[in-house]
């Protein structure tokens, strides 16, 4: 039976919402915080958010295959259907009281992208798109920006967790791309900074060593808003590919050029 997309995207906007508002609830609170590593943290609020999702998701579709930051994968057996779940985008932000986070969930329909919804419950703000649908901000259709120029436009990056170990390229991009562009952000939700690209308050964004659940509601949303996602030498993007240059499509030859030089 083949599935809308349209239907997905009502059930990824629904718990997305729901799981928002558990880390509205949640936050500015104490935290229990785990390390995954010396700087990648986990609180009890990820994973009650993930589990929360992923009940939701199981009465639902219980044939669907998931990919969830928390839990891993499973696997249904010919499921025509693969969530793509990050219960808290921004854990950082999130468990030092700086309101930049959202939960971002992703449905590919055989192997392609669907839908896509990412929540940011700080500022009540919903964008979603599903394949061909274009995409939205509360509901309102969104487009990227009209930038043309490099040297005019906001930038964001992120780093990964192993930053520490090798800080190297990603200084060296940051550094390349300060000395061009208009300005340069990095405020940690890759799911979020796509978004803000969708809609215009960015231009480009640059992350190496992404994960699908960090990429895939925010890539949708971009190429439905009518921006270019590709890898940095301009290659087809692929969710798990772990790297991604996406923008309004004007500056993206001049972003290929930066990354391939830098
Ligand atoms: C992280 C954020 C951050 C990015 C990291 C991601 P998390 O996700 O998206 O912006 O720079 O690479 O891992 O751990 O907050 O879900
Ligand atoms: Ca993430
Ligand atoms: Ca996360």
């Amino acid at each position: 039976m083949t599935i809308e997309p349209s239907t997905l995207l009502e059930a990824a906007i629904e718990w997305a919402r729901e799981a928002g508002a558990l880390l509205r609830q949640a936050y500015g609170g104490a935290h229990e915080l785990e390390r995954k590593s010396p700087i990648d943290l986990v609180t009890e609020t990820d994973r009650r958010a993930e589990e929360l999702i992923l009940a939701r998701l199981r009465q639902r579709f219980p044939d669907h295959a998931v990919l969830a930051e928390e839990s891993g994968a499973f696997q249904a057996r010919n499921a025509p259907v693969r969530w793509l779940i990050d219960p808290l985008d921004g854990t950082t932000n999130f468990a030092h009281n700086y309101p930049f986070f959202c939960v971002s969930i992703a449905a590919e329909h055989q192997g392609r992208l669907a839908a896509g919804a990412v929540y940011d419950p700080v500022r009540e703000e919903l964008f979603a798109a599903a394949a061909g649908a274009g995409a939205t901000l509360n509901g309102a259709p969104i487009r990227v920006s009209s930038v043309q120029r490099l040297e005019d436009s906001l930038l964001v990056t992120g780093f990964p967790y192993d930053v520490r170990e090798n800080p190297e390229p990603h200084v060296k991009l940051f550094q390349a791309f300060l000395t061009r562009a208009q300005g340069v952000r990095r405020d940690g939700s890759a799911a979020l900074n796509l978004c803000y690209l969708a809609m215009g308050r960015f231009d480009g964004f640059w992350e190496s060593k992404l994960s699908p659940w960090d990429m895939a509601a925010g890539v949708l949303i971009t190429q439905e808003a009518g921006g270019r996602v590709t890898r940095f030498g301009g290659e087809t993007f692929a969710v798990d590919g772990r790297q991604i240059l996406a923008t309004n499509g004007r500056i993206h030859p001049a972003m290929m050029e930066v990354l391939r030089s830098s």
